[in-house]
């Protein structure tokens, strides 16, 4: 099956970036559009009629560019809107949960910890994941402040530091063997996450699980992509320029009011 369409990819902001890499990775021959939603980030703080509605907005502008497929590259619209757009939209959607399932299946103190924003930590669909592994104990952690600092461009300031310090050292205290990244804008703070946690302790995000999910979709219900590769292009809602930077200045990035 043959779709020359491109796959749309959406996120509060810049951090469904982290999901973009690893889908452009997977499939290289796919042209795609993202769409960073950065004037009204961080989604995490917000409520669900909210999401739900920025949510729309962000596949309405992708479906008007001809999106064979689109993906939910944020974890807070995922757990919290994908229902609704699913029941709203004939398209296929991809959508990014934490990556719950792996860190407890392989846990051996069978204490994992989980970062993510508030709108995922109390979504229902986080928390009937959650529930499925009762035996394993749950460190949860709403990551406040580290979007907004990724956002403005404060990747590596002292402030993101210490925050994260704030955040982490409870989980190494409870003896976590797993750290869930259940935020698409966390992966980038991996480097900083690394210096903190002991090497013991794994991280999971959940990038290369949602790219594969992409591919299986691609070709069983929608179709690969067969002509020569295309530039991505990039929109945001916001200042290009922190975009650029997060995507080391590669590819062109279009300000839009969408
Ligand atoms: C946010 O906008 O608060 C973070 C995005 C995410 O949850 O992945």
């Amino acid at each position: 099956m043959t779709n020359n369409n491109p796959i749309g990819v959406f996120d509060s902001g810049i951090g469904g970036t982290s999901i973009w890499n690893a889908i452009h990775e997977l499939l290289p021959n796919e042209k795609t559009i993202y769409l960073a939603d950065s004037k009204n980030a961080p989604y995490g703080q917000r409520t669900k009629e909210e999401i739900v509605s920025l949510s729309k907005k962000n596949v309405d502008f992708l479906i008007s560019m001809n999106c064979k497929l689109i993906v939910v590259a944020c974890n807070t619209a995922t757990t919290n809107a994908i229902r609704e757009l699913r029941a709203a939209y004939d398209i296929p959607f991809v959508g990014i949960e934490p990556a719950i399932k792996p860190a407890a299946i392989n846990s051996k103190t069978q204490t994992i910890g989980i970062l993510a924003t508030k709108g995922t930590l109390n979504s229902e669909l986080f928390n009937k994941t959650a529930e499925m592994f009762q035996d394993t104990t749950i460190i949860e952690q709403v990551g406040h402040g580290l979007v907004q600092l990724i956002e403005d461009g404060n990747l590596n300031s002292p402030e993101m530091t210490q925050l994260l310090e704030t955040y982490l050292q409870p989980m190494i205290d409870a003896n976590i063997d797993y750290l869930v990244l259940g935020c698409s804008h966390y992966p980038y703070l991996i480097p900083q996450i690394k210096k903190i946690l002991p090497e013991h302790i794994h991280i999971i995000d959940s990038g290369e699980a949602v790219a594969r999910q992409t591919q299986t979709l691609l070709r069983e219900k929608v179709g690969f992509s067969d002509t020569a590769i295309e530039e991505p292009v990039f929109y945001t809602n916001a200042n290009p320029a922190v975009l650029s930077a997060i995507l080391d200045h590669k590819y062109a990035v279009t300000e839009k009011d969408f």
